[in-house]
């Protein structure tokens, strides 16, 4: 069995005040930049506890949330209920567990692409997720020095270089690939650039 990388921190995950900050200002961006409506199906990579699910569910029709850990997954589990848009949770390895039979209108995802070895790959794998014409949003910290995480996770990134994560998404053949500034995280012990990353499956 998998090691659960945050079976110590799902529980309070989401009293931390930083982190609350943070994912308030990413959906902020995915709001900007994305094309958001009420009858859109939505997949949260790395859902975690649900902090972006609950920030954009009021303005899709339905989420899935897709997330590794069993004790993030449960977190999730427990305010579901208030959670105002249909919600399907499936604990799942993304990059390597059976795809779901789901076609989605766009991918969200927070603070997980550093946790994932084979970026590109796992771009590939979402790009069969998405309907033609589908989009997908990454928000994730700019290269950094390893003072990020004071706890590992599992980490398998300090950041990204923005022109290279931008190439992956790119010769994965997703189209209007563009990348912003989203936030600044700002933690007790150090201040990190964050970025939104996003582009689309081509229609044809
Ligand atoms: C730092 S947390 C971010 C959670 C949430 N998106 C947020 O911003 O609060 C990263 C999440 O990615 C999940 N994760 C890591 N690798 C994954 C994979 N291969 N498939 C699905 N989820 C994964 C972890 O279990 C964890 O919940």
């Amino acid at each position: 069995m998998k090691k659960d990388h945050f079976a110590e921190r799902s529980t309070g995950y989401d009293e931390t005040v930083y982190r609350l900050r943070y994912v308030d200002e990413m959906a902020e961006a995915i709001r900007r930049h994305l094309p958001l409506e009420r009858d859109m199906h939505l997949l949260d990579f790395g859902a975690g506890t649900g902090l972006l699910t609950e920030r954009i569910a009021p303005e899709v029709a339905e989420i899935t949330a897709v997330d590794i850990s069993p004790s993030m997954i449960s977190q999730l589990q427990e305010k579901s209920e208030a959670i105002p848009c249909r919600l399907s949770l499936l604990q799942k390895d993304l990059c390597h567990d059976e795809l779901p039979e789901i076609l989605v209108d766009g991918v969200v995802s927070t603070m997980t692409l550093h946790h994932i070895e084979d970026v590109p790959g796992l771009f590939q794998r979402l790009m069969q997720l998405l309907k033609p014409g589908g989009f997908a949003a990454f928000c994730d910290i700019d290269t950094e020095d390893g003072t990020f995480h004071t706890i590992d996770t599992g980490v398998k990134h300090f950041g990204f270089d923005r022109e290279e994560i931008r190439q992956w998404m790119e010769t994965t053949g997703f189209e209007n690939v563009d990348i912003e500034d989203a936030t600044v995280i700002r933690k007790p012990h150090g201040e990190y650039p964050a970025f939104i990353l996003w582009g689309y499956r081509p229609r044809g």
